[in-house]
C-alpha cells in the first residue's frame, strides 16, 4: 500500500488555508482506485527540536562513533526521514510567514537533510539525493498574491524545489492559495483549486 505523507506547519487549524488546500490534494489523491495509507505530521503539534550541539556532531560521525547524547539528538531526526523514506507522495500545507516557510517547517527540513542518509557526497564533488522516487506537492497559502505579481517576494517554491531538489525529490507541483488576507476561508472551494490542477 502507498503512503502520502501530510506534513502541516500552519496552527490555525479549521481557519488555516494552507490545511485546507493540503486536505483537498489528498481528497483528490485518493479518489484513484489506488489505496493509500495516510500519515499526518503536524508541525505544530509536535514541533521538531532545533539543530543542537550534539547532533550536529553525530551528523558527521560513524553510528558506533556516537555518544549516548549524541544518539538520543538523532532520533527524531530517524523518524521523519523514516516517514519520507516510506512515501511515495508528501504534502506539505505551508503558511507564508516574513516571505518564508514558518520556524516550525524550517526546524523539520533541517533535521530532513542529513549526510549520508537523505543525502551524500560523492567521490567527484557532486551531491546525491537518496530520497529520490517521490512526488511531492507544495500546498502554499500567503496574504498576499505572489504567482502574477510580487513574485520577486517568493522564495518559498523555489528554496523548496531546491532543498528537496539536493535529496533527490525533483517531482514537485506547487498549488497557492494567494490574497489570503481579503478571503473568508468559508467561502473558499479547494476542491476547485485541486481540479483546476492537471498534475494531479
Ligand atoms: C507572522 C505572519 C507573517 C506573514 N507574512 C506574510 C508575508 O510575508 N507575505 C504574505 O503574503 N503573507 C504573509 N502572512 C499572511 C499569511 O501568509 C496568510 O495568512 C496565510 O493564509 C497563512 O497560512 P494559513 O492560512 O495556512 O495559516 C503572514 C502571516 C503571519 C501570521
Amino acid at each position: 500500500m502507498k503512503q502520502i505523507l501530510h506534513i502541516i506547519s500552519s496552527p490555525r487549524k479549521d481557519q488555516s488555508f494552507s490545511l485546507g488546500l493540503s486536505k483537498a490534494i489528498i481528497r483528490k489523491l485518493v479518489c484513484s482506485d489506488e489505496v493509500f495509507k495516510i500519515v499526518e505530521r503536524d508541525l505544530t503539534i509536535s514541533e521538531p527540536p532545533m539543530l543542537s550541539d550534539h547532533q550536529i556532531s553525530a551528523f558527521y560521525k560513524k553510528a558506533d562513533e556516537r555518544s549516548e547524547d549524541e544518539k538520543r539528538s538523532l532520533v527524531y531526526s530517524d523518524i521523519v526521514i523514516n516517514e519520507i523514506q516510506n512515501s511515495s507522495i508528501i504534502v506539505i500545507g505551508i503558511a507564508m510567514y516574513n516571505l518564508s516557510v514558518s520556524a516550525a517547517l524550517k526546524a523539520w527540513i533541517d533535521q530532513i537533510v542529513r549526510v549520508n542518509v537523505s543525502f551524500k557526497w560523492n567521490v567527484d564533488g557532486t551531491k546525491e539525493g537518496l530520497l529520490s522516487g517521490k512526488k511531492v506537492y507544495l500546498a502554499i497559502a500567503s496574504g498576499r498574491v505572489h504567482s502574477v505579481k510580487n513574485y520577486e517576494m517568493e522564495f518559498i517554491e523555489s528554496y523548496l524545489k531546491l532543498i528537496l531538489g539536493s535529496l533527490g525529490i525533483n517531482e514537485i507541483t506547487t498549488i497557492r492559495v494567494e490574497g489570503t488576507a481579503k478571503k473568508n476561508i468559508n467561502n473558499i472551494n479547494f476542491n476547485q483549486f485541486v481540479n483546476s490542477n492537471t498534475h494531479l
